[in-house]
């Protein structure tokens, strides 16, 4: 804990988590320019505003990834051995891995999640439908390092990210992520990764802009969650949604805008800002194959087959450890 952390920890009691929470939104609004982390997005509503996020007929990402993961399951399941266990790193809506555990002969099912109870809920749902399987939720931060099962120790391991959520990571963090992924899976291991293409603007602004209002929803969702937890007072009708696609950098971003001159409040903290000021929230990142395939190369992984749908507009990939 930081000096600002233990300074907050003192005059306002809260768990472990608020207090990281607190201590990173009061330093990151305190930026120029300002910004949030993505990964506040998702309490309860959040989670929720997501997965109404994934059947907009805009958002192309997870119908886009299902059809290939159905479409291709066969082949998937042909280059993973059989009783090798699947390492699920976060854990989402159980429709994609129903996928994966539905075509190959798994040992063991390991869903790693920071939160214990969407984990505890997702297990129970899948031991239903696949009594036979070995489930071992693992509650951790699936970004930092963490211990396998010891259930697991003696089976090839296959790890499985879907959902392009790679590309909600900063180039050099998705790095780590692989480096990490492959140094926790260890030596032999394989991995099925789901990775959004770049491709025409007006269809990436659409899918981070749509119509219904859902991702703005998803996006203020943030500052919603600010006033309940932290005590801050952001009048939401004075901050607008806007998603760009900056080319330079191969991403879209979201960041939410000052409609005029104001001040928040947030513990003891005061933040003005000016009229059209932005909190940048998330880029997600678009690749090619070409440069995923050398994010993987540099974290220690070789792309063994890459399967994309007809458009090319989302990929999936085996990838092998190499050395
Ligand atoms: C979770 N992640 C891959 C989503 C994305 O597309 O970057 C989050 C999202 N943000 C706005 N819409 C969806």
């Amino acid at each position: 804990m930081n000096v600002h952390a233990a300074a907050l920890a003192k005059a306002y009691p809260f768990d472990e988590a608020t207090s990281i929470f607190a201590d990173d939104v009061i330093g990151d609004l305190a930026r120029h320019p300002k910004r949030l982390s993505p990964k506040y997005f998702y309490d309860a509503a959040g989670s929720e505003l997501f997965e109404q996020i994934t059947v907009l007929p805009e958002y192309y990402p997870t119908r886009t990834e299902l059809g290939i993961l159905r479409d291709r399951g066969g082949e998937i399941a042909s280059i993973i051995p059989d009783g090798a266990a699947l390492v699920e790193f976060g854990a989402g809506a159980t429709t994609k891995v129903r996928l994966l555990l539905e075509h190959c002969d798994f040992g063991a099912y390991v869903p790693v999640d920071i939160s214990g109870d969407f984990l505890n809920a997702q297990a129970a749902a899948l031991r239903k439908d696949f009594p036979a399987l070995g489930i071992y939720p693992v509650a951790a931060d699936f970004t930092t390092p963490f211990a396998l099962p010891e259930a697991v120790a003696s089976m090839p391991k296959v790890g499985f990210f879907p959902g392009s959520t790679l590309g909600n990571f900063e180039p050099q963090e998705a790095g780590a992520f692989l480096r990490s992924a492959r140094r926790i899976l260890g030596r032999g291991a394989q991995m099925i990764i789901g990775v959004d293409l770049e491709k025409d603007e007006r269809v990436l602004y659409d899918a981070y802009n749509d119509a219904a209002g859902v991702t703005a929803r998803f996006n203020l969702n943030v500052l919603v969650r600010i006033n309940r937890e932290l005590g801050g007072n952001f009048d939401l009708s004075a901050f607008k949604h806007r998603s760009i696609y900056n080319r330079d950098r191969h991403r879209v971003e979201m960041h939410l805008i000052s409609r005029k001159a104001q001040t928040v409040r947030i513990l003891d903290n005061t933040f003005s800002f000016r009229p059209g000021e932005s909190i940048h929230t998330e880029n997600s990142y678009k690749y090619s194959l070409e440069r995923f395939t050398t994010l993987a190369r540099s974290a220690g992984w070789a792309v063994r087959e890459s399967w994309t749908d007809a458009a090319r507009m989302f990929s999936v990939h085996a990838l092998a450890a190499s050395g």
